[in-house]
């Protein structure tokens, strides 16, 4: 059974619709690439899911359940966390504790907490006193995603991980996030960076204007099929 599901999903910003019923399924233990053109309503897809939006109440399930009406916090209980596209820390904060609100309401059961997280990304264990601020764009992408795994996440639905980093980061990045899969932890992976992104998904979706263009398993999508979905043409 799917553990995360979307059934016809709209999102608005004011007058503006953003997303124009979109319907997916995140099977257990899977990582799902979602692709597509800036703009074409990837962020806002997560932002839904992760309560941050409105949405209808019945357009968003978790194990059946819908869960479409419940706020941020109460979804991040349930299990489901998002690494926000930009990695958003607090500035004011340490390594460390960033990583601690994380785990603020974590649910009891599941692999992570500080030591597992700190085996995932070694330096910031050698960094957990200094300042976010202090750190390079992929150590803090490395907080952002440990804060998230601190909650003992089911699904942890991640936003342009790779934006900005070299590739050496990209591919250490990359090699946590298959890591993280083998903990069982089911993985909603935005990406604008194709490449990366087919590499890890055992499925993928691809977004235009607000609505799914192409769906499937990655050596099943053409490379004509894709470059059509992606850009319309
Ligand atoms: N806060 C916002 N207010 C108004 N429009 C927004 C806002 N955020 C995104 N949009 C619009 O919604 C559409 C989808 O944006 P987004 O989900 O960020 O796309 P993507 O992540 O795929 O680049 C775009 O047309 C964008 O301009
Ligand atoms: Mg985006």
């Amino acid at each position: 059974m799917a553990v995360l599901e979307t059934h016809e999903l709209t999102a608005f910003y004011g007058d503006f619709q953003a997303l124009f019923g979109v319907t997916f399924a995140l099977e257990e233990g899977e990582t799902v690439a979602i692709i597509g053109a800036n703009g074409a309503g990837k962020s806002t897809f997560l932002k839904a899911i992760a309560g941050l939006l409105p949405r209808q109440a019945t357009a968003v399930r978790l194990d059946g359940r819908d869960i479409g009406a419940l706020p941020a916090y109460e979804i991040v209980k349930l299990g489901v966390s998002l690494v926000p596209e930009g990695r958003r820390l607090f500035s004011s904060l340490s390594v460390e504790e960033n990583l601690l609100v994380g785990a603020y309401g974590r649910r009891s059961q599941g692999p992570w907490n500080l030591a597992s997280v700190y085996r995932l990304f070694p330096l910031l264990q050698e960094r957990r006193h200094t300042s976010s601020t202090a750190l390079s764009g992929g150590q803090q992408q490395m907080v952002a995603i440990g804060r998230s795994l601190m909650s003992n996440p089911r699904v942890l639905l991640c936003d342009e991980l790779s934006l900005g980093l070299a590739p050496i980061v990209i591919r250490d990045i990359y090699a946590a996030l298959a890591d993280i899969k083998t903990r069982g932890t089911s993985v909603v992976l935005v990406e604008q960076d194709l490449v990366h992104a087919m590499s890890v998904a055992d499925r993928a979706y691809c977004f235009m204007e607000g609505r799914v263009s192409l769906s499937g398993r990655p050596r099943e999508l053409s490379r004509d099929a894709i470059h059509a979905a992606y850009f319309g043409l």
